[in-house]
């Protein structure tokens, strides 16, 4: 699925990513390491978001460099700020909007949207104002509506900072019963059980890449936890 090869990235002078080799295959891949250390860097490279500087990003084969729009259409990016995502007055018409220029009919898009509002506890807050929900119900709306795209990869940065107990474990439970491959960056540990693989990153090197437990474990002695 994802080839990264011989990666570095700076924004201006800056390197915040480097000498980065990886190829990820599994179905749950986690991101983790301290602020600033390049996670949503690395994360906005899966889908073209961000270009490398030098190296090369491919997703099945399609360099993100040529075939930015392909790739888009391919990988679904949740962000951390649901604000960045919601674009439509209604929760349902902001489901819809995604569903846009598809090719798909207008019933295709109802059904798809009624399905999204049922899989994602959204159906009470059909009609409400986007803009007016709460920052963990916009959390998961911005989730719903990528969702609904069917993207053939999901890549989430930081999906449940801003939710309740309840929500996280909705997340995790969506999450789990996702066919598709994911990439999740996170700082919540919990959510990462039961994943195939956890990359750390530090100062923006891949400096661990192993199970949850190896890499956490290094994870929290490098954060001097333990
Ligand atoms: N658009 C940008 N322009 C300039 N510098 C940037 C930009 N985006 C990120 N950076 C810098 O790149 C470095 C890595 O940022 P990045 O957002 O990838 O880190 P992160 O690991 O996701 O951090 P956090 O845990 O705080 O979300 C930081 O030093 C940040 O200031
Ligand atoms: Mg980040």
């Amino acid at each position: 699925m994802f080839r990264i090869e011989e990666v570095e990235h700076r924004y201006g002078d800056r390197t915040v990513l480097r000498d980065v080799s990886v190829e990820l295959t599994e179905r749950r891949v986690a991101v983790v390491g301290a602020n600033g250390s390049g996670k949503s860097t690395f994360a906005r490279l899966l889908n073209g978001l961000v270009v490398p500087t030098s190296g090369t990003v491919t997703v099945d084969g399609l360099d993100t460099r040529k075939d930015g729009r392909r790739i888009r259409a391919k990988v679904g990016f949740v962000f951390q700020d649901p604000d960045l995502q919601i674009v439509m007055p209604t929760v349902a018409e902001d489901l819809a909007f995604g569903l846009k220029h598809r090719g798909l009919s207008k019933a295709d898009i109802d059904q798809r949207v009624e399905q999204a509002l049922e899989d994602n506890g959204l159906r009470d807050l059909r009609d409400q104002p986007a803009h007016l929900l709460s920052g963990g119900q916009k959390q998961r709306l911005a989730i719903a509506s990528v969702l609904a795209t069917a993207p053939r990869y999901v890549v989430f940065d930081e999906p449940t900072t801003m939710l309740d107990l309840r929500s996280k474990r909705q997340i995790a439970r969506v999450m789990a019963e996702l066919e598709q491959p994911v990439v999740v960056v996170s700082h919540d540990m919990d959510l990462l059980e039961g994943f195939d693989r956890v990359l750390v990153f530090d100062e923006g090197r891949l400096v661990a890449d192993g199970p949850p437990d190896v890499s956490i474990a290094f994870y929290l002695e490098l954060m001097g936890a333990c």
